[in-house]
């Protein structure tokens, strides 16, 4: 007889919780999505989600109408039917960089009130080194008799239906060999329903689908793992940054430079490419968060401490570079702002570098209007200035502008019906590096790229 199939409970319906839900309510497990704020919960039980992510909403609407996928906002009718719980709350940064990890141990003692003997606690979320003894010691306050795994999540925003079906890794850290194969046979099934998963979600394949390992370590070591992996990739970025500014005195190309740096396969191409650094709701939470809870050890970050402090330039290093060009004043200069989501792909703008590059035109005296396809609403939301109008279309924005500052890479914005509209006597700002430089010098543009511009 075939082992039944475990029931599930996500605990947050965010961007790594309402994935993961919607991915295992479509390989055949119930899955409770457990969420606390009542507007999100209202949006998911209509089969929808409350961000924009490419074929999320075919999956939860599918799960929600075939009853597998059930949204809750009740511990007691969730936690106990399950045998296996993951924890995707937020873990958000505090005033001084630590991760706030109040969402974290709220969940933990919640659910604690109501697990069954047996039931596995799988943390999602991205923690700092040590906190599974902080929630093990939780779970024997109240006596729990479930064993504790530490399963980071990777996936990306923009890319999170397609990394959860053709994941690289999945990192398990745990003592417990009977709960890591069930946590593991998740996996194992998504590998097996990738392909009715792609015809439910409705997304295209990547071109190149990775190899999945699986690694088990111990659980401080799968903690440390996912922190770490986000800091080397900030640190990449930061250090192409950095050759960036000197690219821009020499002449060089840092496209060029980083193609002959990444082809070297100890390096590889990937996050060395320049521009206005990162942002959004991880890269900058988790560095910081890596460098206070190194303190906490005694032990200093100085290198993570240099990434951020380069990440924190670059608006300022564009708009500066802008500024010069257009004769060292911003002061009534009329300004398009294309892009404010901290990528492409996602509504989310959270920590977004786009934003505070359009907030500084504005407090440099520029008239700004911005457009985003998909993030606007959440730019106002995470601090976009009041001053600037937003629009609803790239080519209104564009229109009689000064200066096109292209601080997001949607796709739309490459098309060759907006960028006709460009004009000589426009200074176009290519805060991601890119724009197609032919196409650039064919029309003559007014450009400023991001170590692009060797001034000798
Ligand atoms: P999020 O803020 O989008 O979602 C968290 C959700 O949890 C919210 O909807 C919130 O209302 C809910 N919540 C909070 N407390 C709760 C509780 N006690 N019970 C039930 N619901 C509760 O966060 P996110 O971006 O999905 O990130 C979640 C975690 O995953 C973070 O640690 C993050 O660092 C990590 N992570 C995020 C990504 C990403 O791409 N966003 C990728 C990998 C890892
Ligand atoms: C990142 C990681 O890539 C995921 O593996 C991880 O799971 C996730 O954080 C997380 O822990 O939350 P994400 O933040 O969604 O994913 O997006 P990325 O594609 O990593 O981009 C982050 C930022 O870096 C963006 O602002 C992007 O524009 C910028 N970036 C990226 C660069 O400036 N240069 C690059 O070469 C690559």
């Amino acid at each position: 007889m075939a082992a039944k199939k475990p029931n599930i409970t996500v605990i947050g319906s965010g961007y790594v919780g309402l994935t993961t839900s919607a991915i295992m309510a479509n390989c055949g497990y119930t899955v409770y999505a457990l969420e606390v704020n009542s507007q999100r919960l209202d949006i998911i039980k209509q089969g929808r989600s409350f961000f924009y992510e490419e074929g999320l909403d075919n999956l939860v609407g599918a799960a929600v109408k075939r009853g597998s996928l059930i949204p809750t906002d009740s511990y007691e009718k969730s936690i106990p039917n399950s045998d296996i719980i993951f924890s995707c709350v937020g873990t958000p940064d505090n005033p001084d960089g630590s991760s706030n990890l109040s969402y974290i141990f709220a969940a933990a003692e919640e659910a604690a009130k109501h697990i069954k003997p047996g039931t596995v606690y799988v943390q999602k979320s991205t923690v700092p080194v040590g906190t599974a003894e902080k929630i093990k010691a939780i779970f024997k306050k109240y006596e729990i008799k479930s064993s504790y795994l530490s399963n980071p999540e990777f996936l990306r925003e923009g890319t999170a239906i397609a990394d959860s079906i053709w994941f690289d890794r999945v990192v398990i850290g745990a003592q417990d060999s009977q709960a890591i194969e069930q946590v593991a046979n998740l996996y194992r099934t998504v590998e097996k329903s990738s392909k009715n998963l792609l015809k439910i979600a409705r997304i295209k394949q990547p071109k190149t689908l990775p190899k999945s390992q699986y690694i088990f370590t111990n659980l401080a070591s799968a903690e440390l793992i996912k922190v770490s992996a986000n800091a080397f990739l900030a640190l990449k970025i930061s250090f192409a940054n950095s050759i960036a500014k000197l690219a821009d005195q020499t002449g060089s190309n840092i496209k060029e430079v980083m193609d002959g740096i990444g082809s070297d396969n100890r390096i590889g191409r990937a996050f060395l490419n320049a521009g206005r650094g990162y942002g959004g709701g991880c890269f900058p939470k988790d560095v910081s968060g890596l460098i206070r809870s190194a303190a906490d050890f005694g032990v200093p970050m100085e290198i993570m401490e240099a990434a951020t402090e380069v990440n924190t330039s670059m608006p300022h290093y564009i708009i500066n570079k802008a500024e010069q060009k257009l004769g060292g004043s911003f002061k009534g200069k009329k300004i398009a702002v294309l892009g404010l989501a901290f990528k492409a792909g996602t509504s989310d703008a959270r920590k977004s570098q786009a934003i505070v590059i359009a907030n500084t035109l504005v407090a440099k005296g520029a008239v700004v209007k911005a457009y985003d396809p998909k993030a606007a609403e959440q730019a106002r939301r995470e601090g976009l200035s009041t001053k600037i109008t937003v629009c609803d279309s790239a080519l209104g924005t564009i229109k009689d502008a000064d200066s096109v500052f292209f601080t997001t890479d949607w796709p739309e914005f490459k098309k060759p019906t907006l960028l006709r509209q460009l004009k000589k006597d426009m200074l176009v700002v290519d805060c991601m590096n890119m724009l197609d430089r032919i196409f650039i010098a064919k029309k003559q543009l007014d450009y400023v790229g991001v170590g692009l511009n060797g001034n000798k």
